[in-house]
């Protein structure tokens, strides 16, 4: 049967009416996450946003301003100028580099969120994407498996903010009928964009090493294991949240999801199957007691029910895209 002709219109009008903003759009998510809007929403309706002066290459196709997060005249300038209706907010400092600058990652990962906060309340933008992570849990946490619900007693500057964005974000949603909606991302691989100052960065590191064909040293010692998860099972995670009917958004604070989960051990003999010659050392640093406090393996079954999130990458299959896409000179 045929959809009536009005109901047609009104969606397309719909369809025109929606404007995306990405802020920290030349990171890693942000860079994949903007390229799949594009894609599915038209080019003209994903605005990339950084507080970098030029959009990276891969964003050169399409709108982008420069925009730092902090300054909130500006970003409401920038909402008014686009009539934007979603904001997917990336910017932020993640675990290893916030603990070089606790005082500033507070300040960004804090503010910047309250700045799009306080937008949706004011009604200038009706949704909002905002990341957690897996660091939010801490060393009281159970390490296996860990559930939605559990003791957080997050023990890094990042984990601190990103456990009091998730309450701020309940907060707005009850109070003020925000509709914001948020994962834990485990350790993202990718290969399009470099990664940003994470605990988790060795395992895309490794694979740029692998392919260069130099031995790598390894900042965390074998036998950490950490929840990871291949990009495009986050960046489909992330739109399908989005995208989900608001009543099956159930959890406003942030919801747990699961990829997979390694140790640099077991990545390292998955890498070896491929390129038998590959070399790695062990000299654990200060990110050690960053990933000795993570879980090793995510429960995502509020996710699952909810709203149907399924991954579709294992290791083998992360191994190998990996393996066959990563350019090296972008490193080396
Ligand atoms: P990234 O460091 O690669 O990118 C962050 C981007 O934000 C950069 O392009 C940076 O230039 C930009 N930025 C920094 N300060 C800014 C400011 N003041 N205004 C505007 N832009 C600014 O980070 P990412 O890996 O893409 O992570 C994005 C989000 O996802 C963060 O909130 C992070 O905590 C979260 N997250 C990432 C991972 C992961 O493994 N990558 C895991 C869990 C959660
Ligand atoms: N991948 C991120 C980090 O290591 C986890 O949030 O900081």
């Amino acid at each position: 049967m045929k959809p009536p002709i009005v109901a047609v219109f009104l969606y397309l009008k719909f369809w025109n009416m929606r404007k995306i903003l990405i802020v920290g759009a030349s990171g890693q998510i942000g860079t994949e996450l903007v390229l799949e809007l594009r894609r599915r929403f038209g080019a003209e309706n994903v605005i990339a946003s950084d507080v970098k002066d030029e959009p990276s290459d891969l964003l050169k196709d399409g709108l982008y301003e420069k925009l730092d997060i902090l300054d909130k005249e500006s970003y409401n300038a920038l909402l008014d100028k686009y009539k934007i209706t979603e904001v997917y907010l990336l910017a932020a400092l993640l675990s290893a580099t916030a603990e070089k600058h606790p005082e500033f990652a507070w300040k960004l990962n804090m503010d910047g969120l309250f700045h799009v906060l306080d937008s949706a309340k004011e009604g200038k933008i009706n949704k909002i994407f905002w990341p957690s992570s897996i660091a939010v849990f801490g060393p009281n946490t159970p390490r296996e498996n860990t559930p939605q619900y559990c003791v957080m007693d997050p023990s890094t500057v990042y984990g601190l903010s990103k456990l009091a964005g998730e309450r701020w974000c309940e907060y707005y949603n009850k109070k003020h009928g925000v509709d914001v909606r948020s994962i834990r991302y485990p350790g993202l691989i990718s290969y399009g964009s470099l990664p940003g100052g994470g605990t988790t960065d060795y395992a895309v590191d490794i694979f740029y090493h692998a392919k260069a064909g130099k031995k790598y040293n390894c900042f965390l010692k074998k036998d950490t294991e950490l929840p990871m998860m291949y990009m495009d099972d986050a960046i489909k995670a992330t739109i399908d949240l989005m995208e989900a009917p608001s009543e099956k958004v159930v959890i406003r604070s942030s919801y747990n999801i699961s990829g997979m989960s390694f140790t640099p051990e077991k990545i390292y003999a998955e890498i070896r199957k491929s390129l038998p010659d590959f070399e790695i050392e062990y000299n654990p640093d200060f990110r050690q007691e960053i990933a000795d406090s993570w879980p090793k393996s995510i429960n995502d079954n509020e996710a699952q029910i909810h709203w149907g999130w399924a991954p579709e990458y294992d290791l083998k299959a992360l191994t190998l895209t990996m393996l066959e896409h990563v350019d090296p000179s972008k490193l080396f």
